[in-house]
């Protein structure tokens, strides 16, 4: 299986000073679905907004290390070029635009392409296909939808890219059980379907450890354990990892 993401010990710290992630290493094979897990601050986030470049935008800074994507160092690209190449953050907390219908939204997701109208409107197509929910909301203001469609908005703008590898922050939060696998579903429909490849930031460890293939356990900076995520569920890892207690 190729190698589709391979980040090689990257350190980052915030305002010169504020270091939130070192040493982390992980790869992402074509197809797989990653999870990254660790507790709160542990720097899941940070080290998404590190493979997708937009870590600069908060006055981050990735010190050392590289990160490879289909082959090539993407260090230090502009985040719209790395989208453009196929690869996609959808940012903690559902980032969308309350005051535009839920179409509008996933519009602004089609424009980076420079689509032609047919080609904007079998994207929107292929989105509906995979929420139904969305479809019937398209005409819906995005801020009078639920927290669960807004999810979904914010995962639909993003697949709107066309992308070949997204990264998912936190998607579960604050959702009930029941609306969170529903997405979970949808991310291995998508991969299943269309090959896409994921890594999700998660704390909700059922999820992770049903949906996704390998795991990455950050703690206090670092990966700390990595592997088939059944097998770092059922030794205990994961757990122990949420608990705050050394994994080692
Ligand atoms: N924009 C920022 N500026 C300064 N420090 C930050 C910023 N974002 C995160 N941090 C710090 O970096 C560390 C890792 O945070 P984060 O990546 O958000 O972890 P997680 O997503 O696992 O909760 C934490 O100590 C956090 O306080
Ligand atoms: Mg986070």
């Amino acid at each position: 299986m190729s190698i589709l993401l391979d980040v090689q010990n990257i350190e980052v710290v915030y305002d010169q000073s504020i270091l939130a992630v070192k040493q982390v290493s992980l790869t992402v094979p074509q197809g797989a679905i990653v999870a990254l897990l660790g507790a709160n601050g542990a720097g899941k986030s940070t080290t998404l907004k590190a493979i997708s470049q937009l870590v600069t935008a908060e006055n981050g800074q990735i010190l050392s290390g590289d990160i490879l994507y289909q082959g090539e160092s993407i260090l230090g690209k502009n985040p719209s070029d790395v989208v453009k190449q196929g690869l996609v953050q959808v940012l903690e907390g559902r980032h969308i635009f309350s005051n535009l219908t839920v179409e509008e939204n996933l519009r602004t997701g089609g424009f980076l392409q420079h689509p032609s109208a047919a080609t904007l409107k079998q994207a929107l197509h292929r989105i509906y296909h995979y929420f139904p929910r969305l479809a019937d909301k398209r005409d819906t203001l995005a801020g009078y939808t639920s927290g669960g469609e807004q999810q979904m908005l914010a995962i639909g703008r993003a697949l709107m890219t066309q992308p070949t590898l997204v990264l998912l922050d936190e998607p579960s939060m604050g959702l009930a059980p029941k609306i969170s696998r529903e997405i979970f579903e949808l991310i291995a429909q998508l991969r299943a379907q269309e090959g896409l490849s994921f890594i999700v930031a998660e704390q909700n460890i059922a999820l992770a450890k049903h949906y996704t293939d390998l795991a990455y356990v950050l703690e206090n900076d670092v990966v700390n354990a990595f592997g088939n995520t059944q097998t770092l569920y059922e030794n205990g890892t994961i757990q122990r990892a949420y608990l705050g207690q050394s994994v080692a």
